[in-house]
């Protein structure tokens, strides 16, 4: 189905929700004013307690949970090693990955931390922790 189609439909939904708490001739002050209310509706600080916690967003001291290998590499290492780009061993690549797996996980580990010829060191990724390289290495192991 067609975006646009899911987006009239959804229209068509909301549009007629909206119109069953009064029926279209009800001239009642409330049916008139339901009918008549402006489309969108503002939502206030206040409004979005509870459902978004606005207190906390963007100024959370709770350290960031680490990303999971599948978003860093797709983040920071599949411009390279889903398109093996500059030689890198692409990602389920069996035979480009066997005999590295098999030079043990420590050492893959160590070469994407610190680089190993055209692979920059953390893939060149600032913002990658420790952790989160390694995640992205495991899943690369893992897609073999
Ligand atoms: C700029 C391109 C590039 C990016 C970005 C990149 N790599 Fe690489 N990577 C390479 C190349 C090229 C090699 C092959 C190096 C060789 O064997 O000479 C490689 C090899 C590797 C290896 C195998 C090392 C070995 O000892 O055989 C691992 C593990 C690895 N990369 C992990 C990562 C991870 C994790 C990321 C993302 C955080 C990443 N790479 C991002 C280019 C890249």
């Amino acid at each position: 189905m067609s975006l646009l189609r899911n987006l009239l439909l959804a229209g068509v939904a909301a549009a007629s929700l909206s119109g069953m708490a009064y029926a279209a001739n009800d001239m009642s002050p409330e049916a008139v004013a339901e009918r008549t209310k402006p489309v969108g509706s503002v939502y206030t600080a206040a409004d979005l307690e509870g459902i978004v916690d606005t207190a906390a967003a963007g100024s959370s001291s709770e350290p960031a949970e680490p990303r999971s290998g599948d978003a860093v590499f797709t983040a920071a290492c599949s411009a390279c090693h889903a398109t093996g780009a500059a030689g890198a061993p692409i990602k389920g690549d069996a035979a480009a990955w066997e005999s590295r797996i098999a030079k043990g996980r420590d050492t893959l580990l160590n070469h994407a931390l610190n680089g190993f010829n055209a692979m920059p060191p953390r893939g060149a990724c600032g913002n990658c922790s420790d952790e989160e390289i390694a995640n992205a290495v495991d899943y690369m192991i893992d897609a073999i």
